[in-house]
């Protein structure tokens, strides 16, 4: 019964289509409709177009501000220091009321370093610049970190950041990709002609802080270290562009967690004059005596690049301790190292329950760094008998290509590396040397395949996790095991 009607619909369709005159009809109408439609977008488009300069931002508080309206002029020539501070000071008051926040339309607007408040939304829109002053003596001096007892270049006070918060709950940076930033190539040349009596500023710091969020937005030219969150909990870096030169652009580290807790920083891209991501906790008696680790990090969808340092590194000032840190799914390329633990007796601190997972090195030179003897120290006070602990770290499915040394791990008599694990990795290397795979002062296994072969002093697992060649822990390097390594590569 249905099957008829169906069938009795179709020869109607088609009878009425063939008829010439209602066919025209019919394409006749739907031209006509498509050019209606099409008009009606490009009317849309330039409406759109026509509105975007003041194209209302998306608000995320009670309260919104547009910074012109506190006097700023965004022509990169006008100083707009006294309306960053009288922004900021009328949110300060917002607190209550769920803050405020300040957008920064399009445009370059010049400041000197300001201080930011609690429940604030700092939104920078597309093509929004916020650029700092160069000039150091219009950046404020501040006491040195407690936890570094040094400016860390220069004993004494260290410039603070261009954009500074401390004690504060509840602040985000973000934006339509809005750029922060530092003019940092005058602060580069000044600190290598010697010019500088103090520590160079980071771009961004906060401090003693909680519930940040940073996300949507470029950081570049930082004078010193990038993004640095100081003794935070609670920190969110999402979707962070962060661009320094290469070369040429000493300390502009990427980010900083530096004596933080449960901190994401995720889905960023970051290619900077020294590393990537430092994670640090105080140097030496300093972080000893201030005793706040770093723990409780995820680090996640990288692309990094650093020709000078690494891509990933933790301390080397690490004294506080450093632990239960993630490292998963990172691309480091066209870099001299990807990633790095470093540090040196006299740190004191440990570096424990490290994972690794899902990295791939691209064009790197070496690929694995942990060392111990990155002896740079505040001053004279440290105590050469406190000696760092380096154990639970863990490498899988590590991958890349034109890889010179993939692994190099050299612990130290008074040092040694416990517990470390490599499973799954395969680099590819773009030097036929030896020994590719150092190791010095280590204890651990490797399980699976490996390639290139193992170091000898490392135990050797199979795929099932069975135990076929154990091997006496912190042997330093030699190659009685040459024969072994084939085995496993
Ligand atoms: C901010 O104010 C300036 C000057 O009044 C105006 O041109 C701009 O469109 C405003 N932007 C927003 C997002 O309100
Ligand atoms: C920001 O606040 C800190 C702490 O109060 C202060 O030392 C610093 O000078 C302030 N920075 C600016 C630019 O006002
Ligand atoms: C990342 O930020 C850009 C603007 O900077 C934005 O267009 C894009 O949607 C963001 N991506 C995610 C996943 O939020
Ligand atoms: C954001 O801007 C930077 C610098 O201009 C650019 O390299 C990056 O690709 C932009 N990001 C997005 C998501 O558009
Ligand atoms: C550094 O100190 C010297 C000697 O006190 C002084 O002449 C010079 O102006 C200072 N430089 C800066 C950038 O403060
Ligand atoms: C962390 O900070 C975010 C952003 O302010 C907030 O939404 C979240 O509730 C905070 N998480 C905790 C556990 O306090
Ligand atoms: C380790 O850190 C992760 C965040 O990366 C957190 O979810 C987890 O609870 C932490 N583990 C411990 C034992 O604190
Ligand atoms: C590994 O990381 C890359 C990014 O470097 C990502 O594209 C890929 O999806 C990740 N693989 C897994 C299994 O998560
Ligand atoms: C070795 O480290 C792994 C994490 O990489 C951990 O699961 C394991 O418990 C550690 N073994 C010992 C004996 O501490």
């Amino acid at each position: 019964m249905f099957h008829q009607q169906r069938a009795e619909l179709r020869r109607w369709v088609v009878s009425f289509l063939s008829n010439h005159k209602t066919l025209f009809t019919v394409l006749w109408i739907v031209g006509f409709a498509s050019v209606f439609i099409w008009q009606r977008n490009i009317v849309d488009n330039l409406l759109s177009f026509r509105r975007a300069p003041g194209r209302p931002m998306p608000r995320f508080r009670p309260f919104s501000f547009n910074i012109s309206d506190f006097g700023a002029v965004g022509d990169g020539d006008t100083d707009n220091t006294a309306a960053f501070e009288r922004a900021i000071s009328t949110i300060a008051k917002l607190g209550k009321k769920g803050g405020g926040q300040l957008n920064v339309p399009p445009g370059v607007w010049l400041t000197c370093p300001f201080n930011l408040t609690s429940h604030m939304t700092l939104y920078l829109a597309e093509d929004a610049v916020i650029l700092g002053v160069d000039d150091e003596k219009k950046w404020p001096l501040m006491p040195p970190l407690p936890s570094y007892g040094y400016g860390r270049e220069h004993p004494g006070p260290r410039y603070g950041s261009l954009i500074h918060g401390q004690n504060l709950r509840d602040v985000v940076i973000t934006g339509n990709n809005g750029t922060i930033d530092g003019q940092g190539q005058t602060w580069w040349k000044k600190y290598k002609r010697k010019a500088l009596n103090n520590t160079r500023g980071p771009l961004v710091q906060i401090m003693w802080s909680s519930d940040i969020v940073i996300s949507d937005i470029t950081l570049r030219n930082s004078p010193f270290w990038t993004l640095h969150p100081y003794d935070c909990k609670n920190v969110t870096i999402r979707n962070v562009t962060i661009l320094a030169p290469v070369f040429e652009a000493p300390n502009t580290d990427g980010i900083d967690p530096d004596s933080c807790e449960d901190m994401v920083i995720e889905d960023c891209y970051i290619s900077v004059g020294d590393d990537g991501i430092a994670i640090k906790s105080g140097w030496d008696q300093y972080g000893i005596a201030y005793g706040r680790p770093s723990k409780n990090i995820l680090i996640r969808n990288l692309i990094v690049r650093s020709m000078v340092s690494a891509g990933v590194s933790i301390g080397s000032e690490m004294s506080g301790g450093v632990s239960n840190v993630t490292v998963e799914n990172v691309l480091v390329w066209s870099s001299r190292r990807a990633v790095r633990i470093k540090t040196a007796p006299g740190r004191g601190g440990y570096v424990r329950h490290i994972t690794y997972r899902n990295l791939t090195f691209d064009e790197v030179r070496v690929g694995i760094v942990i060392k111990t003897d990155y002896n740079e120290h505040p001053d004279e006070g440290y105590d050469p008998k406190a000696l760092p602990i380096i154990e639970d770290i863990s490498f899988t499915s590590i991958h890349g290509q034109g890889v010179r040394v993939p692994v190099r791990i050299h612990g130290s008599e008074d040092i040694p590396i416990r517990n470390i694990t490599f499973r799954d990795m395969s680099i590819g290397i773009s030097y036929k040397k030896k020994r590719i795979f150092q190791c010095a002062f280590v204890q651990g296994r490797v399980i699976g395949s490996i390639f290139p072969a193992p170091c000898e002093n490392l135990d050797l697992y199979d795929e099932m996790g069975k135990l076929y060649v154990p091997v006496a822990a912190f042997m330093p390097c030699t190659e009685i095991f040459a024969e072994m390594q084939g085995i496993v590569a």
